[in-house]
């Protein structure tokens, strides 16, 4: 098996004849080399300016991140952020003794997402940034099996065989999370019917061995909301009825950085008491540069000290959570910079106007004659839509995709996952940035390109379709 993805290597290829990278003789000086090997480290140095024109010509030739409705990853900071980035940049979040003070900043970070989130003393809550939400999950599933096999050692049961109940429609990161710490892996599948997990059935799938269910804030697939209560309300009878308790995590993505602000009242986080922990990216509607994650437990009873490992290495005595060891800083002072920036009522302003964007957006996309709208982007600012039934013959939505890629806008569209895999959807994630004049001129752009594929007299070809990048 290769990990150099297929399209990686075309673009290499297709980008230069040779296995060199030329560099344009007006950069390159006396005496320096005139290309430099692609895939080996050069022999000798270059000078930094003209290994700068040669990086920066390669990046040059990646997407406009304002285009890209694929991601929910920031790509726009302040000019105070990108100050604070660059003075920071050297930072190591891991070494506490020489940063005491973002290691400070780091603690007032999660404290204050404990208090956003309800947990019932803050100050008693313990969490850690981390590089995203992937390393978040794999931390909250770790403390789930720890603390099952703690509670089945304890009971003198088995503690082999953990398995963890979420939605088909999880990221990916939580089957990485299975497949690398041994938990089988329950997929509660959606259908037309439960179209993400909702608490039905819920009862066939959990048994002893489940160390928790995860419910999504913001489905990736689609932006809907799992809903928390009732699936607690599912957990709670299970409990009545068998004794097991089960507890919740809560994967926040992207919705524990939207439902605080743009639906305050609704209970989705340590409000409910089944919930144990809650994890977020602060790179998504966190508004920070790639790079930061949040992970936050209720309490302190919720994450078992052995998961947490003491270090002397770096000078003092470290305690260290996350599973990276050495990692930015930089992306800690910017979430704090924005918390104190921006303010509740700050993120309420930016998070309300994705919010609006969103459903001005699919109120539209309603309207078409090709379209279903799936959601309306009314939870977090994501919405999906798929093809109407018997509506065309001659495209799809890849060929849609494809067309409003020729004109800068990366709108994805795939497969759902198990046991919708026959339906294909394309999804607009509305970030900070897309306006509601951007969103106009997007639209324009649709209706040009359903009316041009709606005018074809015969089918387009549809070998080699794949789905787009949509995380
Ligand atoms: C629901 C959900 N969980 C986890 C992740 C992984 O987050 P990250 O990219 O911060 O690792 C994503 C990413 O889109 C997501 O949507």
């Amino acid at each position: 098996m290769s990990f150099r993805p297929a399209e990686h290597e075309a673009y290499d290829r297709d980008h230069a004849a040779a296995r060199d990278v030329s560099v344009n003789p007006i950069f390159s000086r006396t005496g320096e080399a005139t290309s430099v090997p692609r895939f080996k480290i050069p022999s000798d140095p270059l000078l930094p300016e003209t290994a700068y024109q040669i990086v920066h010509d390669d990046a040059m030739l990646d997407g406009n991140a304002r285009l890209n409705l694929a991601t929910f990853v920031g790509t726009w900071m302040d000019d105070h952020a990108n100050r604070l980035y660059l003075e920071a940049a050297d930072k190591n979040m891991v070494d506490k003794d020489e940063y005491p003070a973002t290691a400070a900043v780091e603690t007032r970070c999660w404290t204050m997402l404990a208090d956003l989130w309800n947990a019932p003393e803050p100050l008693n809550a313990i969490g850690t940034s981390t590089i995203g939400s992937s390393e978040a999950c794999m931390l909250g599933g770790l403390a789930l099996k720890r603390r099952w096999q703690h509670a089945r050692k304890a009971a003198g049961k088995s503690s082999d065989r953990p398995n963890l109940v979420m939605s088909s429609a999880v990221q990916v990161c939580w089957e990485k999370f299975c497949n690398y710490f041994d938990v089988e892996a329950r997929y509660v599948p959606i259908s037309d019917d439960h179209r993400c997990l909702d608490g039905h059935d819920l009862d066939k799938y959990v048994d002893e061995n489940t160390i928790g269910v995860v419910v999504i804030m913001g489905v990736t697939y689609t932006g809907v909301y799992e809903p928390v209560t009732e699936v607690a309300a599912v957990l709670d009878q299970i409990q009545a009825d068998t004794g097991l308790d089960i507890p919740i995590h809560v994967d926040g993505a992207s919705g524990a950085m939207i439902a605080p602000f743009v639906q305050p009242d609704l209970a989705w986080d340590f409000r409910v008491d089944r919930v144990a922990s809650i994890n977020t990216s602060g790179h998504k509607y966190g508004l920070v540069y790639p790079g930061v994650g949040w992970i936050v437990w209720r309490d302190t009873a919720a994450l078992p000290e052995d998961l947490v490992f003491r270090v002397s290495y770096l000078g003092g005595d470290m305690p260290t959570l996350a599973i990276n060891f050495s990692r930015p800083g930089a992306q800690v002072l910017l979430q704090y910079y924005l918390f104190l920036r921006l303010g509740w009522e700050g993120y309420r302003a930016v998070q309300q106007t994705c919010s609006d964007v969103a459903q001005y957006l699919s109120a539209e996309i309603a309207k078409f004659d090709a379209f279903d709208l799936w959601n309306d982007g009314s939870d977090i600012p994501v919405f999906a839509w798929r093809l109407k039934e018997g509506h065309t013959e001659n495209w799809n939505l890849y060929h849609l995709s494809d067309r409003l890629r020729m004109k800068g806008w990366l709108v994805p569209a795939y497969p759902m996952p198990a046991d919708l895999v026959d339906v294909t959807v394309q999804r607009i994630v509305v970030r900070n940035g897309l306006s509601h004049s951007l969103a106009a001129h997007l639209l324009e752009d649709i209706k040009t390109e359903v009316e041009y594929l709606d005018g074809l007299e015969s089918p387009m070809p549809t070998s080699g379709q794949h789905p787009t990048f949509h995380h």
